[in-house]
């Protein structure tokens, strides 16, 4: 579907096109126009055909774009139907609140397992999950071959730990810790998350328009 690469920051934009015409179509909107569109995102609707376009273009000249069936294409893109088998490792206050709160279903993955090091957290339920212990992190991973993993570890355990998974066929990370990962492995992908980054970002934003309105 894709015409050869597409930046970063295209791929970065639609998750967030994903969830507004998830919301649009739950309105009963049938079709939207890439202004009307634009207008509700706050981007252009020219940033709006040229992201579509990456992908070869989803509207009608005159008509604008169906709701549903770009909502099912884009999610198509995303893969949020793959439901990858996917593991965490660490369950603390971070890995309990990411488990019992993200739908990782809705979004192309499965939550299989939980993995702790301390072993005072084995069978603490998590939603539907017991936590194990990282002993039989090996033999899980054989048996369920979980292709993506949560890391919410601190950072010194992260690099070590990926790299142990990734010899264990996990080829996708969603990393927590404050590590930023990188894998020599070509057939490994990593996000990277820092919410204070995001944090920094409204500092930013509020610095400016205070030094707007001195
Ligand atoms: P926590 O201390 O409550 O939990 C960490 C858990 O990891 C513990 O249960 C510990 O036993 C386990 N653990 C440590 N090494 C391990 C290993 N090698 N294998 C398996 N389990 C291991 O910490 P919390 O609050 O859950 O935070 C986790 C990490 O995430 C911290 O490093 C924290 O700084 C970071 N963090 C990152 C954020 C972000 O935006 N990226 C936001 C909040 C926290």
């Amino acid at each position: 579907m894709s015409k050869g690469t597409v930046s970063r920051s295209v791929i970065r934009r639609l998750p967030r096109y994903y969830r507004f015409l998830g919301e649009l179509e739950k309105q009963g909107l049938i079709r939207i126009s890439s202004r009307e569109l634009s207008e509700r995102m706050g981007l252009t609707a020219s940033q709006i055909r040229q992201d579509f376009n990456c992908f070869g273009g989803f509207g009608q000249q005159g008509y604008g774009y169906n709701v549903k069936e770009l909502h099912e294409k884009i999610g198509e893109i995303l893969g949020v139907n793959m439901a990858s088998p996917t593991i965490m490792i660490g369950a603390g206050n971070l890995g309990k609140a990411i488990a019992a709160h993200i739908d990782f279903n809705k979004r192309g993955f499965k939550l299989i397992g939980i993995f702790d090091s301390n072993p005072e957290l084995e069978g603490m339920q998590i939603g539907s999950l017991e936590v194990k212990g990282t002993a039989e992190l090996e033999q899980f991973c054989k048996s369920s071959k979980p292709e993506a993993a949560v890391l919410c570890i601190p950072k010194p355990a992260a690099a070590e730990v990926a790299n142990l998974l990734v010899s264990y066929g996990i080829s996708a990370f969603w990393n927590f810790s404050h590590y930023d990962l990188k894998l020599a492995h070509a057939n490994a992908v990593v996000e990277n998350v820092h919410l204070g980054d995001s944090l920094m970002t409204l500092s930013y934003g509020l610095k400016k328009l205070e030094d707007e309105n001195k």
